[in-house]
């Protein structure tokens, strides 16, 4: 069986991560949460930039291409786009390329650029995700982006409902049985989905910046029927699987 196994912080991945393993990078507040939202309003890639400067740099090459983002949960100067989900309609981004930079997730995801595949995870693509995952014969590993270089709640919430469904499919590591378990003693704690991801510091810092919609469209479970995988090598995300298209 393939093992699963989990991290709080990119920053706690054994270098390098390949050794086999697919990766999937977590940050339900909110860039995989938006990201997944891009591609459902049919944005074209997302290319993902680790600074402000990055970002501008790319867009340099890639005339037309649209910048977002955030810093502090706000749009930077001179962006098109935040990282609201909302604002990812398909008025705004359909058969668009993106350049979105974030302060831990899109960090997180160029730090797992040598694992054999990257996925990006969210509450809303869950259940998608996870069927693919229960498919692969290979080992996974949940990277969790953290807030502020500090683990976060949502994410590992996230990663223990993604566990949660591979049981079946997987052999699960320490890591990954402590978050099992914390996920379901959250859910009975809280009592459902949206009350655990709001009980997060970053959920609260987001309500407090006027973005409670945000938090609660990224608990709604399974809503995203979109796959987006990281290729390093082209340094786009795009769909690997779209299962629908919806108005966002
Ligand atoms: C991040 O990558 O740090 C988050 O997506 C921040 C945010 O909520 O906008």
């Amino acid at each position: 069986m393939p093992r699963v196994s989990a991290v709080l912080l990119p920053d706690h991945l054994e270098q390098p991560v390949q050794s086999g393993r697919v990766a999937v990078v977590i940050d339900v507040l909110r860039a995989t949460t938006t990201i997944a939202q891009a591609f459902i309003s049919g944005a074209k890639s997302i290319t993902p930039a680790a600074s402000l400067d990055a970002a501008r740099m790319i867009a340099h090459g890639k005339p037309g291409a649209l910048l977002c983002g955030e810093r502090g949960g706000m749009k930077p100067e001179g962006f098109i786009l935040g990282n609201s989900p909302y604002e990812y309609s398909t008025e705004q981004v359909g058969d668009q390329e993106l350049i979105l930079t974030t302060t831990n997730g899109t960090r997180a995801l160029q730090m797992c650029s040598d694992a054999l595949e990257v996925y990006t995870g969210s509450i809303t693509n869950l259940d998608l995700l996870s069927e693919v995952l229960q498919a692969d014969s290979r080992d996974v590993v949940l990277v969790c982006s953290g807030t502020d270089l500090k683990p976060a709640m949502e994410d590992a919430f996230c990663a223990g409902l993604i566990i949660d469904r591979l049981l079946d499919s997987h052999d699960l590591d320490d890591s990954a049985l402590l978050l099992h378990h914390a996920a379901a003693g959250a859910i009975s704690v809280f009592g459902s989905i949206e009350d655990v991801v709001k009980s997060s510091f970053h959920a609260r810092r987001l309500i407090d910046l006027g973005f409670a919609k945000d938090v609660a469209l990224s608990s709604e479970l399974g809503s995203a029927r979109c796959l987006p995988v990281f290729d390093p090598a082209t340094g786009e995300i795009r769909p690997a699987i779209l299962q629908a298209r919806v108005d966002g």
